[in-house]
């Protein structure tokens, strides 16, 4: 399968670069608004640069990875479904849930795959946690929390004002991994509640390339709330881009036998934390396992597993076997209507009922993954 790549900003290369990590990547053509950008990852990368346009009437692309911002990732995947091809498409899914159902509707109509990031749910630390959970380590899951806090993203993105915008924001940019980890783990959602609040209505750029620019925010920059699961465990979060320093964890999950603390889903690895009932806390490595093994080193010199691209390589394989992809977009869907859930409760003061019920993912095996690595 041939893959053209629509949106050659910040992301784009970490999808080239996957290339190398995994056997069924093949990118033949690049587009991009700013020709410049596509012409200068088509001379990288030894790839075509085309026009958006081109890019979707080229007979050889079979499938469309859209990695523009949010705003436009409705308008691309809709595009590609018209023009005949798949779409794997960065997260979130679209901006609103009713955009999300006319993509639904869309690729239905026209039996093509559209699949959606986050795929870091399918890395070591996700499928232990999950395998943990299965295998009953800490019983039934009654409670938990999840926490992402920090200062924005205005300090390091050369172009930060998306994070500001609707279908942005802690929820929908970073919220996406968190939540898509946790129906991983503990199913779909059934409700909703939230409040929400902007400590400051306008943010300076202080990365490089635009130091000293403004950007007014445009969507809630703190969000707190929670989160009924179908299984009627009930878990409690705390997003913000308005917290310089904190000391919670990421995702704590607690069940009638145990308890297990899981690392940042924005990432591929990273140790477990388990307990039974109140005994000590035993660390569970994941670093040996195939999407665990660090392969990348972040901009603090340390070593990462960073498998981005495995969502869209299993994506591949499935639909060669006509099977529902691992990043599916039953599951994204989910995803964005509760995160909309989440801003419109806030907004109304009221809890939101979540209609979607998707299966979670299947476990996503060693085996499996062996058969996509080069
Ligand atoms: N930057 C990251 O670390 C990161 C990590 C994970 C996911 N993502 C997601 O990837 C997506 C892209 O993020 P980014 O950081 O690369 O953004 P970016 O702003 O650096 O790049 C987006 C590119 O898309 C292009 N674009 C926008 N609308 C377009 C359209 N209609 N047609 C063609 N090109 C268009 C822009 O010109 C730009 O070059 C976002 O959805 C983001 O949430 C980013």
């Amino acid at each position: 399968m041939n893959i053209g790549v629509i949106g050659c900003g910040n992301i784009s290369d970490t999808y080239f670069e996957s290339q190398k990590i995994f056997n069924n990547l093949n990118i033949i053509a690049c587009a991009d608004l700013i020709k410049d950008l596509a012409d200068q990852k088509a001379s990288q990368y030894n790839i075509k640069s085309q026009s958006v346009d081109e890019l979707l009437k080229n007979e050889d692309v079979d499938l469309i990875l859209n990695l523009t911002i949010p705003s436009a990732h409705k308008e691309i995947i809709i595009r590609s479904l018209e023009s005949g091809k798949n779409c794997y498409s960065e997260k979130p899914l679209a901006i609103n849930f009713s955009e999300g159902l006319e993509i639904q509707k869309i690729s239905q109509n026209n039996n093509l795959f559209v699949g959606c990031a986050p795929d870091t749910f399918l890395g070591a630390a996700g499928q232990k946690a999950r395998e943990l959970i299965e295998k009953n380590t800490i019983g039934k899951i009654v409670l938990g929390t999840f926490n992402i806090m920090s200062h924005g993203m205005e300090d390091w993105h050369p172009n930060p004002d998306f994070f500001f915008k609707p279908g942005a924001g802690p929820v929908f940019d970073l919220g996406v991994y968190y939540i898509t980890q946790l129906i991983n783990l503990n199913g779909p959602i059934k409700n909703v509640n939230a409040l929400s609040g902007t400590a400051s209505n306008e943010r300076i750029i202080t990365s490089k390339a635009r130091f000293g620019e403004k950007i007014t925010v445009e969507t809630p920059t703190t969000l707190i709330g929670t989160l009924e699961f179908h299984n009627n465990s009930k878990i409690q979060f705390f997003c913000s881009w308005d917290v310089w320093k904190h000391k919670h964890s990421f995702i704590e999950l607690y069940g009638l036998d145990g308890s297990i603390i899981i690392p940042d889903p924005n990432f591929f690895s990273g140790n477990i934390l388990l307990s039974d009932k109140n005994n000590e806390w035993k660390k569970i490595n994941n670093d040996k396992m195939l999407l665990g093994l660090p392969n990348k080193i972040d901009n603090d010199g340390i070593k990462i597993a960073n498998y981005r691209g495995i969502g869209l390589s299993e994506m591949i394989n499935s639909i060669k076997k006509n099977n529902k992809p691992r990043c599916s977009l039953d599951l994204s869907l989910h995803v964005l209507e509760v995160m909309e859930g989440i801003i419109k409760s806030s907004e109304t003061k009221t809890e939101i009922n979540i209609i979607t019920k998707p299966d979670r993912p299947e476990f996503l095996d060693e085996e499996e993954i062996v058969k996509l690595k080069s």
